[in-house]
């Protein structure tokens, strides 16, 4: 099956008008007729900033979140069509650090990402267990529940979504998965994937967490993971593009 794969840099709240210019630069001037797609996700305000630095470019914008909501009284959220308006192809949807610190559930995570295929973006959902979910035994039991959330979403095909697997304990820690244990999740979630539509080997299934130069290679090998989605090491020209050039 010939699927590209998808190198998608979370650069979570980071960046200033300066720094996005050098790393947009350093990653642009770096990248040789890419094999896989590349997107990054940046911090809202930057948007209208990144879209022209990466206008004639491959790389695509993307978004950390979207809300739920199509607009009206809402503080501080940010709504789909404010993204369209600045070309934006993905969003991330339900982040751990989203569920974590700001109360996501399940039900709020597929309402955005129900929101965002609605108007044509990709939601780029995530699932994960925390270290003591995956010490309790309970890592496929969370991961299922987290997917089985967006898998049936009102007249859109799960293909249509772009999956993260981020094991929780993994981000921002430089404790890495282990190739087989990202791919044994993977695996639970192609499966899942495979019973409820005929199209599950369409879908890219990205893994997140600690993912750097040294160990995106091994990780991209595996059979179902089909990209990466890079925190701290997408804030990195010259690690964001090893990266990349791994996901031949
Ligand atoms: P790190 O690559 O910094 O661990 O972050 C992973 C992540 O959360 C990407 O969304």
């Amino acid at each position: 099956m010939n699927k590209k794969k998808l190198i998608a840099g979370n650069w979570k709240m980071n960046g200033s008008l300066a720094a996005n210019q050098a790393l947009l630069k350093g990653i642009l001037s770096g990248l040789k007729d890419p094999a896989c797609a590349i997107a990054v996700c940046v911090p809202a305000p930057y948007l209208a900033q990144c879209q022209a630095l990466l206008a004639t470019s491959p790389v695509e914008l993307g978004a950390q979140d979207v809300s739920q909501h199509e607009l009206g009284a809402y503080t501080g959220e940010v709504s789909v069509a404010m993204l369209k308006d600045f070309g934006v192809r993905y969003a991330i949807v339900g982040h751990s650090e989203r569920r974590q610190y700001h109360g996501e559930t399940d039900a709020v995570v597929a309402a955005k990402a129900q929101r965002a295929l609605a108007n044509g973006i990709t939601p780029i959902v995530c699932v994960g267990e925390t270290l003591a979910e995956r010490e309790a035994g309970k890592t496929e039991e969370v991961v299922k529940r987290q997917l089985a959330a967006v898998i049936h979403l009102n007249g859109h095909c799960i293909s249509e979504v772009v999956v993260a697997y981020e094991p929780v304990w993994a981000i921002g820690t430089g404790k890495t998965a282990t190739p087989e244990q990202a791919q044994e999740v993977h695996a639970v979630l192609r499966a899942q994937l495979k019973a409820a539509t005929a199209q599950a080997d369409r879908i890219q299934l990205l893994y997140g967490g600690s993912m750097n130069a040294a160990n995106a290679a091994q990780l991209l090998a595996q059979p179902d993971i089909d990209g990466g989605l890079i925190g701290g090491a997408s804030l990195k020209s010259a690690d964001f593009l090893t990266i990349i050039s791994a996901a031949a």
